[in-house]
């Protein structure tokens, strides 16, 4: 795994020498941050060697070098979701080599379905902490002793002083923005009645299908993170309509310029 890693680093370092400060993972309908970016180099996934590849159609799978805000970033457009049918060793793989790369932090957007009863579509709200559903862990296996410790902590898996930040942006600017627990389920199906409830019973505020692989692998290797969900829809008793992908999509670029600023933010101040 870790030759792998190390492979697909070596690739991207030939075709682009300069260091990323931050790694950037832009969740569904949320990939327009990317015009922000004074690009430099773009480099598809499927030039790199062991990279995963995009299935799903709204996503365009790359990797995206160049400055936000003034510093150095790399984003991939396009994540790679369990439900598409990747291991998590795939899932994560990205989250390995932009750490490998350089990268000092990493910003994580995703959409997700709002389970506290105060949300509205289209609210942001800043991950505090989660609680992972998914069915397989992404550092089940050997570990990998060079990057990380078997049994890494988990008590701070979103970085305070960047939740900090972002919500004074926030109230700089007068975004509304929420913070909480996000759960991460597998999908693809969304959830029945009573799975939102269940989900809100045991404490979280969202519940989606990404994020929480990627954090755990960040944080296993000492990366702070920091991420953020849009509300693209309700799982609130007495309001919930029926999904729509679409109308997931509509709900996410709708919130997208307000989740932009604050990540153009709170990259500009560190
Ligand atoms: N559930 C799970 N994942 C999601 C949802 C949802 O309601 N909305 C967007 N992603």
């Amino acid at each position: 795994m870790l030759e792998k890693i190390k492979e697909a680093v070596e690739y991207i370092k030939n075709q682009y020498e300069v260091k990323p400060k931050f790694g950037i993972i832009l969740g569904t309908g949320l990939g327009s941050l990317v015009n922000e970016v004074e690009v430099e180099k773009t480099i598809e996934y499927k030039d790199i060697p062991h990279f995963p590849l995009s299935t799903v159609e709204t996503h365009s799978g790359k990797l995206i070098f160049g400055k936000l805000s003034g510093k150095q970033v790399v984003v991939m457009k396009g994540r790679f979701h369990y439900y598409e049918g990747y291991d998590m060793d795939q899932v994560t793989f990205p989250v390995r080599v932009m750490k490998l790369l350089g990268i000092e932090k990493l910003f994580i957007s995703n959409a997700a379905g709002g389970l506290n009863p105060e949300y509205q579509v289209s609210d942001l709200m800043i991950l505090n902490d989660h609680i992972n559903l998914l069915p397989e862990h992404p550092l089940r296996g050997e570990n990998i002793n060079e990057l990380g410790d078997r049994f890494p902590d988990m008590s701070d898996a979103y970085d305070e002083h960047l939740i900090e930040k972002a919500l004074s942006i926030a109230t700089e600017k007068g975004i509304r923005v929420h913070q909480g627990v996000y759960a991460a389920v597998s999908g693809p199906a969304l959830e029945t009645k009573a799975e939102y409830k269940y989900l809100r019973i045991i404490g979280a505020d969202a519940v989606g299908m990404s994020t929480i692989p990627e954090n755990i692998v960040a944080r296993h290797m000492g990366l702070p993170c920091f991420a953020i969900s849009v509300i693209t829809d309700l799982g609130v008793e007495g309001k919930i309509e029926k999904v729509v992908v679409a109308n997931i999509i509509k709900a996410a670029m709708k919130a997208e310029p307000y989740m932009t600023a604050i990540f153009k933010e709170l990259i500009a101040a560190n």
